[in-house]
């Protein structure tokens, strides 16, 4: 599990309150802390199944779905007629999740494509609820600008790791990483098409509604 940027104390408190998972979510992250995978984990679950709840969302697009665990959140959240998009680069990825929506009773509501999230995207037609990204941080800025004329008005743009381990309050960050997700902080707040905000849980979550 990965640790967040609140201090270690908090962060076990917050980890101690949580249910435990069904199987399939238990099993899924036991793997990714076995083999090093960086999915969101349950606290960030949570915060995603609730946003689609608060929101009523039906459709979501995920950017970003490794081993499908964060779409089984979002999968669950969106219900019987919902659909969820899930999005690899990784052919590997896609099957290992597969197995797990099975598992999971979700595979109908998900649909599952092998590529470039972004482009993937931006192939897209109609507009989403909900627009998740969570892909190689140097792909944000243009992430941004292909997610919102994808969004419906009210629709949600949510990202992890905006916070990036808190390299994003460096006076000189040389990364790319970093500077690219400084860059996508700066086009959220900037945006007169979005209203933001940042929650500082684990290692950040950007939740940006359209006006
Ligand atoms: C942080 S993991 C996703 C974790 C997942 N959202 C979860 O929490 O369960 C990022 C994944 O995005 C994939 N990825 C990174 N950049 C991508 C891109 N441009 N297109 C498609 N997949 C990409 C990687 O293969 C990796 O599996």
């Amino acid at each position: 599990m990965m640790h967040g940027i609140t201090s270690e104390p908090v962060e076990q408190y917050l980890y101690s309150l949580l249910p435990p998972r069904d199987e399939v979510l238990a099993a899924m992250e036991s793997e990714a802390d076995r083999r090093d995978i960086p999915i969101v984990g349950p606290l960030v679950g949570r915060v995603l199944h609730q946003l689609a709840l608060m929101h009523n969302a039906k459709t979501v697009f995920e950017l970003g779905s490794a081993i499908g665990y964060s779409t089984i959140w979002w999968a669950r959240a969106v219900g019987e007629n919902g659909k969820v998009i899930y999005t690899d680069g990784d052919r590997k990825n896609a099957d290992e999740a597969r197995g797990y929506f099975e598992r999971a009773g979700v595979a109908n509501r998900i649909a599952v494509k092998v590529g470039d999230a972004l482009e993937l995207l931006s192939e897209e037609k109609h507009t989403f609820d909900i627009i998740f990204c969570d892909v190689d941080k140097e792909d944000y800025p243009r992430a941004f600008r292909l997610a919102i004329s994808r969004l419906r008005k009210g629709g949600l743009l949510v990202a992890d790791n905006v916070l990036w381990s808190g390299k994003v309050a460096d006076k000189n960050p040389a990364d790319a990483s970093t500077k690219a997700i400084l860059e996508f902080n700066r086009l959220l707040y900037n945006s007169p098409d979005l209203f933001p905000a940042i929650l500082p849980i684990r290692d950040g979550i950007a939740v940006a509604v359209k006006k």
